[in-house]
């Protein structure tokens, strides 16, 4: 374990942050053996993956911070199309995604490139272009941070919703996810609905991709509209985008008929947070460290010698005009530190 630590290689927004205890874990028994070790037991604690979702708001974290960094992708069953594989918590996601892509196995692809790591990846439920994280999720193993023995997690347990997971909620902090398991398979449909693919495809003339070509083009779209994390820091979407009820919609649709909306089940109407922020006049705009990407305004961005405060501060401006323009309240899809 190492002490006073600088944090800003470990979080994709380039904050710096330093952490009292720093431990890396490269296999599940030293995990085993930090959780009941006695600085874990006095210390507060943080468990970090990729990064890529957290924001320090301090400059200090005064505990000990976990870095999961175990690796190993093994096929567990593999029938004639179905394929059960196996992913350590410390892989890196878009790997994985290429990885899996490789093999000819669907079931991950449009959720390409997404920063992060595979242990990270179903707190949230990740989702992009139509496809979300539990759609093929099969279980995941994770560790109780009181007691250092794990525990299966089937799909039904995990209680998966839009960017939300009992580990985002019931079981805060109980626990650190291990591994995923993930049933994919050989040969299935492509998902190819969301606008952005389609024009894509249409404009490059690939009328029937390959899923090695829908990843590529899944890749090639994300690059042009999000920031690369190794110039610019950000954790990507840093709002969801808010559910509505079908009369506030309504009423909303009538003085601004442009605003896109998808239909959610039960009658609710979901909005793109993106689309509200740039109607508040957002999109663009930048102080000195920090500011809201030119491309994408659901992205909140820092260039450089900024603290996580003064994002804190530039998302309740946001978040205080969108609510005064549309009356919608928008929250933070990123875990505040
Ligand atoms: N829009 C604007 N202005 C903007 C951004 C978006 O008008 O500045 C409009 C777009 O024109 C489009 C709509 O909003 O009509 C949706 O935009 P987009 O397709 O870019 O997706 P999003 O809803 O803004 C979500 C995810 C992304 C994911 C994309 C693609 C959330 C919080 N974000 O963004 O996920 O990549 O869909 O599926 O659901 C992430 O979670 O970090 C992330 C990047």
């Amino acid at each position: 374990m190492k002490t006073n630590v600088n944090l800003k290689p470990y979080n994709s927004f380039g904050f710096d942050a330093v952490a009292k205890h720093f431990a890396e874990v490269n296999d599940i028994q030293e995990l085993e053996y930090l959780i009941r070790s006695d600085v874990f037991k006095h210390e507060k604690y943080l468990i970090l993956s990729g990064g890529n979702n957290v924001l320090f708001r301090d400059d200090f974290f005064d505990g000990v911070v976990v870095h999961i960094n175990t690796k190993g992708i093994e096929t567990l069953e593999e029938q004639e199309n179905n394929v059960i594989v196996r992913a350590q918590a410390g892989e890196d996601w878009s790997e994985f995604v290429r990885f899996c892509v490789e093999k000819g196995w669907h079931g991950v692809e449009n959720l390409a490139h997404i920063p992060g790591k595979v242990g990270a990846a179903p707190v949230q439920n990740i989702g992009a272009y139509g496809m979300e994280l539990k759609e093929n999720f099969l279980q995941c193993e994770a560790m109780d941070l009181s007691t250092g023995e794990s525990k299966v997690f089937t799909k039904e347990e995990c209680h998966f919703g839009y960017r939300e997971s009992v580990f985002k909620h019931e079981l805060k902090g109980r626990y650190v996810i291990t591994s995923v398991d993930f049933l994919l398979k050989k040969d299935a449909p492509l998902h190819m609905e969301y606008s952005n693919i389609k024009s894509y495809l249409e404009q490059n003339g690939i009328e029937r991709p390959t899923l090695q070509q829908l990843h590529d083009v899944i890749c090639a779209i994300r690059d042009a509209k999000l920031p690369d994390i190794k110039q610019i820091g950000s954790a990507g979407s840093f709002f969801k985008n808010p559910v509505i009820e079908s009369m506030q919609f309504e009423t909303l649709q009538k003085e601004y008929p442009t605003m896109p909306y998808y239909d959610e089940p039960n009658g609710m109407v979901k909005v793109p947070a993106g689309w509200l922020i740039e109607q508040a006049g957002w999109k663009g705009w930048r102080d000195e460290h920090v500011g809201v990407y030119d491309k994408q305004a659901l992205v909140l961005v820092h260039y450089g010698g900024g603290k996580g405060e003064d994002i804190v501060e530039l998302a309740h401006k946001i978040q205080d005009s969108v609510e005064e323009k549309f009356g919608i309240k928008i929250s933070p899809e990123v875990n505040f530190v």
